[in-house]
Protein backbone atom coordinates (compact mmCIF):
# COMPACT_ATOMS: atom_id res chain seq x y z
CA UNK A 1 0.00 0.00 0.00
CA UNK A 2 1.30 3.72 -0.82
CA UNK A 3 0.46 6.31 1.29
CA UNK A 4 0.18 9.95 1.17
CA UNK A 5 1.29 11.21 4.74
CA UNK A 6 0.19 15.06 4.87
CA UNK A 7 2.23 16.90 7.45
CA UNK A 8 4.48 14.02 7.57
CA UNK A 9 7.71 15.79 8.87
CA UNK A 10 5.82 17.21 11.58
CA UNK A 11 5.56 15.69 15.62
CA UNK A 12 2.77 12.56 15.06
CA UNK A 13 3.48 12.55 10.98
CA UNK A 14 7.36 11.63 11.54
CA UNK A 15 6.22 8.61 13.95
CA UNK A 16 3.56 7.80 11.77
CA UNK A 17 6.13 7.58 8.59
CA UNK A 18 8.48 5.34 10.74
CA UNK A 19 6.33 2.89 11.67
CA UNK A 20 4.12 2.62 8.43
CA UNK A 21 7.71 2.17 6.68
CA UNK A 22 8.54 -0.53 9.09
CA UNK A 23 5.14 -2.59 8.49
CA UNK A 24 6.16 -2.51 5.20
CA UNK A 25 4.10 0.07 3.37
CA UNK A 26 5.40 3.13 0.90
CA UNK A 27 4.85 6.60 1.93
CA UNK A 28 4.92 9.94 0.57
CA UNK A 29 5.69 13.07 2.87
CA UNK A 30 3.54 16.42 2.19
CA UNK A 31 4.52 19.42 4.01
CA UNK A 32 5.18 22.50 3.59
CA UNK A 33 7.32 22.86 6.88
CA UNK A 34 5.78 25.50 8.99
CA UNK A 35 5.65 24.12 12.41
CA UNK A 36 8.25 21.31 11.07
CA UNK A 37 11.97 20.68 10.00
CA UNK A 38 13.64 19.09 7.05
CA UNK A 39 15.56 17.61 9.28
CA UNK A 40 13.01 15.56 10.75
CA UNK A 41 12.55 13.97 6.64
CA UNK A 42 16.48 13.21 7.06
CA UNK A 43 15.82 11.32 10.23
CA UNK A 44 12.79 9.07 9.05
CA UNK A 45 15.08 7.89 6.02
CA UNK A 46 18.08 7.42 8.42
CA UNK A 47 15.82 5.28 11.21
CA UNK A 48 14.21 3.21 8.47
CA UNK A 49 17.13 3.52 5.97
CA UNK A 50 14.53 4.04 3.35
CA UNK A 51 14.50 6.54 0.67
CA UNK A 52 11.19 8.51 1.16
CA UNK A 53 9.59 11.07 -1.55
CA UNK A 54 8.74 14.43 0.08
CA UNK A 55 6.83 17.47 -1.23
CA UNK A 56 7.45 20.81 -0.28
CA UNK A 57 3.67 21.79 -0.19
CA UNK A 58 0.74 24.35 0.93
CA UNK A 59 -1.92 21.73 0.95
CA UNK A 60 -4.45 24.77 0.74
CA UNK A 61 -3.38 25.01 -3.35
CA UNK A 62 -5.46 22.87 -5.44
CA UNK A 63 -2.82 22.64 -8.41
CA UNK A 64 0.05 21.25 -5.75
CA UNK A 65 -2.33 18.70 -4.19
CA UNK A 66 -3.38 17.69 -7.83
CA UNK A 67 0.56 17.26 -9.12
CA UNK A 68 0.96 15.39 -5.82
CA UNK A 69 -1.99 12.83 -6.67
CA UNK A 70 -1.46 12.50 -10.34
CA UNK A 71 3.05 11.82 -9.62
CA UNK A 72 2.20 9.83 -6.73
CA UNK A 73 -1.29 7.97 -7.19
CA UNK A 74 -1.28 7.17 -3.27
CA UNK A 75 -3.73 4.33 -2.53
CA UNK A 76 -4.51 6.03 1.26
CA UNK A 77 -3.98 9.10 3.21
CA UNK A 78 -3.11 10.11 6.55
CA UNK A 79 -4.19 13.41 7.02
CA UNK A 80 -2.45 15.70 9.82
CA UNK A 81 -1.32 18.89 7.92
CA UNK A 82 -2.94 21.56 9.80
CA UNK A 83 -2.41 24.49 12.45
CA UNK A 84 -2.84 22.91 16.17
CA UNK A 85 -2.20 25.81 18.92
CA UNK A 86 -5.45 26.61 20.96
CA UNK A 87 -4.39 30.07 22.33
CA UNK A 88 -2.82 30.74 18.49
CA UNK A 89 -6.40 29.82 17.37
CA UNK A 90 -8.25 32.62 19.36
CA UNK A 91 -5.50 35.37 17.93
CA UNK A 92 -5.83 34.15 14.66
CA UNK A 93 -9.07 32.09 13.55
CA UNK A 94 -9.39 32.76 9.79
CA UNK A 95 -5.61 30.93 9.74
CA UNK A 96 -7.20 28.60 11.32
CA UNK A 97 -10.29 28.07 9.34
CA UNK A 98 -7.80 28.53 5.91
CA UNK A 99 -5.50 26.12 6.46
CA UNK A 100 -6.89 23.01 8.38
CA UNK A 101 -10.85 23.17 6.43
CA UNK A 102 -8.84 24.43 3.04
CA UNK A 103 -6.08 21.57 3.50
CA UNK A 104 -8.97 18.92 4.09
CA UNK A 105 -10.95 20.83 1.23
CA UNK A 106 -8.15 19.84 -1.40
CA UNK A 107 -7.25 16.68 -0.36
CA UNK A 108 -11.04 15.19 -0.16
CA UNK A 109 -11.21 16.51 -4.13
CA UNK A 110 -7.90 15.05 -5.34
CA UNK A 111 -9.05 11.54 -3.72
CA UNK A 112 -12.05 11.85 -5.38
CA UNK A 113 -10.38 12.63 -8.54
CA UNK A 114 -7.83 9.88 -8.08
CA UNK A 115 -10.51 7.18 -6.67
CA UNK A 116 -8.41 7.14 -3.47
CA UNK A 117 -10.65 5.90 -1.23
CA UNK A 118 -9.22 5.48 2.65
CA UNK A 119 -8.58 8.25 4.31
CA UNK A 120 -7.48 8.79 8.27
CA UNK A 121 -7.77 12.37 9.67
CA UNK A 122 -6.35 13.46 12.65
CA UNK A 123 -9.14 14.81 15.29
CA UNK A 124 -8.67 15.09 18.64
CA UNK A 125 -9.97 14.94 22.28
CA UNK A 126 -10.68 18.49 22.33
CA UNK A 127 -14.14 17.48 20.24
CA UNK A 128 -15.58 16.80 24.01
CA UNK A 129 -15.16 19.96 25.20
CA UNK A 130 -14.68 20.15 29.01
CA UNK A 131 -17.96 18.72 29.90
CA UNK A 132 -17.95 15.55 28.73
CA UNK A 133 -18.68 12.25 31.28
CA UNK A 134 -15.19 10.46 31.92
CA UNK A 135 -13.93 8.04 30.44
CA UNK A 136 -15.51 9.26 27.47
CA UNK A 137 -16.86 7.25 24.48
CA UNK A 138 -16.77 8.38 21.19
CA UNK A 139 -20.86 8.71 21.21
CA UNK A 140 -20.63 11.91 23.46
CA UNK A 141 -22.43 15.11 22.52
CA UNK A 142 -19.27 17.42 20.74
CA UNK A 143 -18.92 20.84 22.52
CA UNK A 144 -15.56 23.15 21.27
CA UNK A 145 -14.59 25.70 23.02
CA UNK A 146 -12.16 27.52 20.34
CA UNK A 147 -11.99 27.74 16.91
CA UNK A 148 -9.03 25.10 17.04
CA UNK A 149 -11.93 22.73 18.67
CA UNK A 150 -14.41 24.45 15.80
CA UNK A 151 -11.87 23.00 12.29
CA UNK A 152 -11.97 19.25 14.05
CA UNK A 153 -15.07 19.46 14.66
CA UNK A 154 -16.43 21.04 11.38
CA UNK A 155 -14.17 18.74 9.55
CA UNK A 156 -15.97 15.44 11.35
CA UNK A 157 -18.92 16.91 10.09
CA UNK A 158 -17.24 17.04 6.61
CA UNK A 159 -16.48 14.14 6.16
CA UNK A 160 -19.52 12.57 7.59
CA UNK A 161 -21.32 13.97 5.09
CA UNK A 162 -18.44 13.02 2.26
CA UNK A 163 -18.80 9.68 3.29
CA UNK A 164 -23.08 9.60 3.13
CA UNK A 165 -22.18 10.59 -0.49
CA UNK A 166 -19.63 8.38 -1.23
CA UNK A 167 -20.53 5.10 0.14
CA UNK A 168 -17.59 3.36 -1.38
CA UNK A 169 -14.62 5.83 0.63
CA UNK A 170 -13.93 4.17 4.05
CA UNK A 171 -12.99 7.53 6.61
CA UNK A 172 -11.52 7.13 9.70
CA UNK A 173 -11.59 10.24 12.23
CA UNK A 174 -9.14 9.39 15.08
CA UNK A 175 -9.96 11.35 18.38
CA UNK A 176 -6.04 11.71 20.10
CA UNK A 177 -6.10 12.33 23.75
CA UNK A 178 -2.26 13.82 24.85
CA UNK A 179 0.38 12.48 22.94
CA UNK A 180 3.67 12.70 24.23
CA UNK A 181 7.10 10.63 24.07
CA UNK A 182 9.41 10.22 21.09
CA UNK A 183 10.86 7.82 19.18
CA UNK A 184 13.08 5.27 21.09
CA UNK A 185 16.13 6.21 18.69
CA UNK A 186 15.79 9.45 20.11
CA UNK A 187 16.41 11.00 16.65
CA UNK A 188 12.83 12.15 16.31
CA UNK A 189 10.41 14.05 18.84
CA UNK A 190 8.57 16.92 19.49
CA UNK A 191 10.32 20.35 18.41
CA UNK A 192 7.83 22.87 19.27
CA UNK A 193 9.14 26.69 17.83
CA UNK A 194 9.52 29.10 20.35
CA UNK A 195 7.68 28.64 24.24
CA UNK A 196 5.71 25.32 24.31
CA UNK A 197 2.19 25.13 24.90
CA UNK A 198 2.01 21.88 25.97
CA UNK A 199 3.31 20.43 28.91
CA UNK A 200 5.67 17.73 28.15
CA UNK A 201 8.49 19.62 26.27
CA UNK A 202 7.83 22.40 28.76
CA UNK A 203 8.99 20.56 31.33
CA UNK A 204 11.80 18.25 29.59
CA UNK A 205 13.27 21.97 28.48
CA UNK A 206 13.07 22.80 32.77
CA UNK A 207 14.98 19.63 32.78
CA UNK A 208 17.12 20.53 31.21
CA UNK A 209 17.66 23.88 32.04
CA UNK A 210 16.48 25.88 28.91
CA UNK A 211 13.90 27.12 31.37
CA UNK A 212 13.46 27.98 34.88
CA UNK A 213 10.58 26.34 36.22
CA UNK A 214 7.42 25.12 34.92
CA UNK A 215 3.93 26.67 35.98
CA UNK A 216 1.64 24.64 36.92
CA UNK A 217 -2.12 25.69 35.78
CA UNK A 218 -4.26 25.61 39.12
CA UNK A 219 -3.98 23.04 42.12
CA UNK A 220 -7.70 23.24 42.92
CA UNK A 221 -9.25 21.27 41.00
CA UNK A 222 -11.43 18.31 42.12
CA UNK A 223 -9.07 15.69 41.44
CA UNK A 224 -6.62 13.79 43.82
CA UNK A 225 -4.27 16.43 43.90
CA UNK A 226 -5.84 19.21 42.72
CA UNK A 227 -4.07 19.37 39.60
CA UNK A 228 -5.75 18.77 36.04
CA UNK A 229 -5.70 15.18 34.48
CA UNK A 230 -5.04 13.87 31.02
CA UNK A 231 -4.90 10.76 29.03
CA UNK A 232 -0.93 10.67 28.08
CA UNK A 233 0.01 8.43 25.08
CA UNK A 234 2.93 7.65 23.56
CA UNK A 235 3.82 9.18 20.18
CA UNK A 236 4.48 5.84 18.73
CA UNK A 237 1.31 4.00 20.12
CA UNK A 238 -0.43 6.35 18.48
CA UNK A 239 1.49 5.92 15.23
CA UNK A 240 0.50 2.02 15.32
CA UNK A 241 -2.95 3.35 15.62
CA UNK A 242 -2.76 4.59 12.27
CA UNK A 243 -1.33 1.57 11.15
CA UNK A 244 -4.18 -0.54 12.62
CA UNK A 245 -6.89 2.30 10.98
CA UNK A 246 -5.11 2.50 7.39
CA UNK A 247 -5.35 -1.21 7.50
CA UNK A 248 -8.79 -1.89 8.33
CA UNK A 249 -9.84 0.63 6.10
CA UNK A 250 -8.58 -0.90 2.94
CA UNK A 251 -11.13 -3.50 3.32
CA UNK A 252 -14.26 -1.42 4.55
CA UNK A 253 -16.79 1.66 3.93
CA UNK A 254 -18.10 3.78 5.90
CA UNK A 255 -17.76 6.51 8.06
CA UNK A 256 -15.79 5.40 11.57
CA UNK A 257 -14.68 7.51 14.69
CA UNK A 258 -12.49 6.43 17.43
CA UNK A 259 -10.50 7.52 20.55
CA UNK A 260 -7.06 6.72 20.86
CA UNK A 261 -5.30 7.13 24.71
CA UNK A 262 -4.66 4.56 27.08
CA UNK A 263 -7.66 4.87 29.39
CA UNK A 264 -5.81 6.18 32.48
CA UNK A 265 -5.62 9.65 33.48
CA UNK A 266 -2.24 11.37 35.28
CA UNK A 267 -2.22 13.99 36.85
CA UNK A 268 0.17 16.87 36.66
CA UNK A 269 1.97 16.40 39.61
CA UNK A 270 2.21 12.77 38.59
CA UNK A 271 3.20 13.36 35.17
CA UNK A 272 6.06 15.84 36.82
CA UNK A 273 7.67 13.46 39.06
CA UNK A 274 7.53 10.63 36.61
CA UNK A 275 10.01 13.08 34.58
CA UNK A 276 11.98 14.04 37.71
CA UNK A 277 12.57 9.94 38.41
CA UNK A 278 13.50 9.11 34.93
CA UNK A 279 15.45 12.30 34.24
CA UNK A 280 17.03 12.28 37.78
CA UNK A 281 17.11 16.58 37.73
CA UNK A 282 15.04 18.93 39.83
CA UNK A 283 11.79 19.99 38.03
CA UNK A 284 10.93 23.24 40.03
CA UNK A 285 7.20 24.50 39.76
CA UNK A 286 4.90 27.37 40.86
CA UNK A 287 1.17 26.75 40.93
CA UNK A 288 -0.82 29.50 39.11
CA UNK A 289 -4.34 30.41 38.77
CA UNK A 290 -6.05 27.73 36.28
CA UNK A 291 -5.26 28.02 32.20
CA UNK A 292 -8.60 29.78 30.80
CA UNK A 293 -10.56 26.67 29.13
CA UNK A 294 -8.62 24.10 30.26
CA UNK A 295 -10.78 20.68 31.77
CA UNK A 296 -10.23 19.39 34.96
CA UNK A 297 -9.91 15.86 33.67
CA UNK A 298 -9.93 14.02 30.57
CA UNK A 299 -9.27 10.69 29.40
CA UNK A 300 -10.74 8.10 26.71
CA UNK A 301 -12.69 5.09 26.94
CA UNK A 302 -10.38 2.79 24.24
CA UNK A 303 -12.71 0.10 23.66
CA UNK A 304 -13.99 0.80 20.56
CA UNK A 305 -10.40 0.87 19.31
CA UNK A 306 -9.66 -2.43 20.91
CA UNK A 307 -12.34 -3.98 19.60
CA UNK A 308 -12.56 -2.85 16.23
CA UNK A 309 -9.10 -1.65 15.19
CA UNK A 310 -7.18 -4.56 17.52
CA UNK A 311 -5.22 -1.67 18.78
CA UNK A 312 -4.53 -0.91 22.28
CA UNK A 313 -1.53 1.53 23.92
CA UNK A 314 1.18 -0.54 25.20
CA UNK A 315 3.93 1.82 26.57
CA UNK A 316 3.64 3.35 30.00
CA UNK A 317 3.84 6.61 31.50
CA UNK A 318 7.50 6.09 31.89
CA UNK A 319 8.28 5.14 28.62
CA UNK A 320 6.72 8.26 27.47
CA UNK A 321 9.09 10.38 29.65
CA UNK A 322 11.82 8.37 29.64
CA UNK A 323 11.90 8.87 25.29
CA UNK A 324 10.91 12.40 25.58
CA UNK A 325 14.00 13.11 27.93
CA UNK A 326 16.08 11.06 25.70
CA UNK A 327 15.03 12.73 22.91
CA UNK A 328 15.41 16.21 24.75
CA UNK A 329 19.41 14.89 25.84
CA UNK A 330 20.29 13.92 21.79
CA UNK A 331 18.67 17.11 21.10
CA UNK A 332 19.29 20.18 23.13
CA UNK A 333 17.95 22.63 20.81
CA UNK A 334 15.70 20.49 19.14
CA UNK A 335 16.20 19.96 14.86
CA UNK A 336 18.16 22.79 15.08
CA UNK A 337 20.67 20.87 17.05
CA UNK A 338 21.67 19.23 13.98
CA UNK A 339 22.04 22.12 11.67
CA UNK A 340 24.00 23.42 14.37
CA UNK A 341 26.01 21.29 14.75
CA UNK A 342 26.99 21.91 11.13
CA UNK A 343 27.50 25.28 11.54
CA UNK A 344 29.96 24.79 13.69
CA UNK A 345 31.85 21.88 12.26
CA UNK A 346 32.25 24.42 8.84
P1 LIG B 1 2.71 19.38 13.91
O1 LIG B 1 2.53 20.85 13.84
O2 LIG B 1 3.99 18.86 14.43
O3 LIG B 1 2.44 18.74 12.46
C1 LIG B 1 1.56 19.31 11.53
C2 LIG B 1 2.33 19.49 10.23
O4 LIG B 1 1.48 20.07 9.25
C3 LIG B 1 3.56 20.39 10.37
O5 LIG B 1 4.70 19.70 9.88
C4 LIG B 1 3.23 21.60 9.50
O6 LIG B 1 4.39 22.14 8.89
C5 LIG B 1 2.24 21.02 8.51
N1 LIG B 1 1.29 21.96 7.90
C6 LIG B 1 0.53 22.89 8.52
N2 LIG B 1 -0.23 23.55 7.61
C7 LIG B 1 0.07 23.02 6.40
C8 LIG B 1 -0.37 23.27 5.07
N3 LIG B 1 -1.27 24.21 4.79
N4 LIG B 1 0.16 22.52 4.04
C9 LIG B 1 1.08 21.57 4.30
N5 LIG B 1 1.54 21.29 5.55
C10 LIG B 1 1.03 22.00 6.57
O7 LIG B 1 1.47 18.80 14.75
P2 LIG B 1 1.24 17.34 15.34
O8 LIG B 1 1.29 17.43 16.80
O9 LIG B 1 2.07 16.34 14.62
O10 LIG B 1 -0.29 17.16 14.94
C11 LIG B 1 -0.68 16.53 13.74
C12 LIG B 1 -2.20 16.56 13.64
O11 LIG B 1 -2.75 15.95 14.80
C13 LIG B 1 -2.78 17.97 13.59
O12 LIG B 1 -3.85 17.96 12.67
C14 LIG B 1 -3.29 18.20 14.99
O13 LIG B 1 -4.40 19.06 15.00
C15 LIG B 1 -3.70 16.80 15.41
N6 LIG B 1 -3.65 16.60 16.86
C16 LIG B 1 -2.49 16.84 17.55
C17 LIG B 1 -2.46 16.65 18.93
C18 LIG B 1 -1.22 16.95 19.73
O14 LIG B 1 -1.32 17.12 20.96
N7 LIG B 1 -0.05 17.01 19.15
C19 LIG B 1 -3.60 16.20 19.61
C20 LIG B 1 -4.75 15.95 18.86
C21 LIG B 1 -4.77 16.15 17.49
C1 LIG C 1 -1.97 19.25 29.81
C2 LIG C 1 -2.18 19.55 31.28
C3 LIG C 1 -2.72 21.85 31.72
C4 LIG C 1 1.13 23.39 30.32
C5 LIG C 1 -3.96 20.39 24.25
C6 LIG C 1 -5.04 20.81 23.30
C7 LIG C 1 -5.71 19.58 22.73
C8 LIG C 1 -4.67 18.62 22.13
C9 LIG C 1 -3.57 18.31 23.08
C10 LIG C 1 -4.49 19.12 19.81
C11 LIG C 1 -3.36 20.47 31.57
C12 LIG C 1 -1.38 21.50 32.32
C13 LIG C 1 0.07 22.60 30.68
C14 LIG C 1 1.87 24.05 31.35
C15 LIG C 1 0.42 23.05 32.98
N1 LIG C 1 -4.04 19.18 20.98
N2 LIG C 1 -0.29 22.42 31.98
N3 LIG C 1 1.46 23.85 32.66
O1 LIG C 1 -4.56 21.34 27.17
O2 LIG C 1 -4.83 18.86 27.61
O3 LIG C 1 -4.56 19.66 25.32
O4 LIG C 1 -3.03 19.54 23.57
O5 LIG C 1 -5.55 18.67 19.44
O6 LIG C 1 -6.62 20.05 21.79
O7 LIG C 1 -5.99 21.61 23.99
O8 LIG C 1 -2.62 19.73 26.80
O9 LIG C 1 -0.23 19.74 27.33
O10 LIG C 1 -1.43 21.95 27.14
O11 LIG C 1 -1.92 20.48 29.08
O12 LIG C 1 0.09 22.90 34.17
O13 LIG C 1 2.82 24.81 31.10
O14 LIG C 1 -1.03 20.26 31.76
O15 LIG C 1 -3.44 22.71 32.56
O16 LIG C 1 -3.92 20.05 32.78
P1 LIG C 1 -4.23 19.96 26.82
P2 LIG C 1 -1.46 20.51 27.53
Amino acid sequence: MKVLITGGAGYIGSHTAVELIEAGCRIVIADNFSNSSLVAVKRIRSITETEVPCYFADLRREETVTRIFRNERPDAVIHFAGLKAVGESNEHPVAYYDHNLGSMIQILKAMRTYNCRNLVYSSSATVYGGEAEMPVMEDAALQTTNPYGRTKKMIEEMLMDTSGAYPEMCITALRYFNPIGAHRSGLIGEDPLGIPNNIAPFITQVAAGRRGYLQIFGNDYETADGTGIRDYVHVTDLAKGHIAAINKGAGRNGYHVYNLGTGYGTSVLELVHMFRLVSGKRIPYVITPRRPGDAAVSFADTSKAERELGWKAELSLEDMCRDSWNWQQKNPAGYRSEMIMEVETL
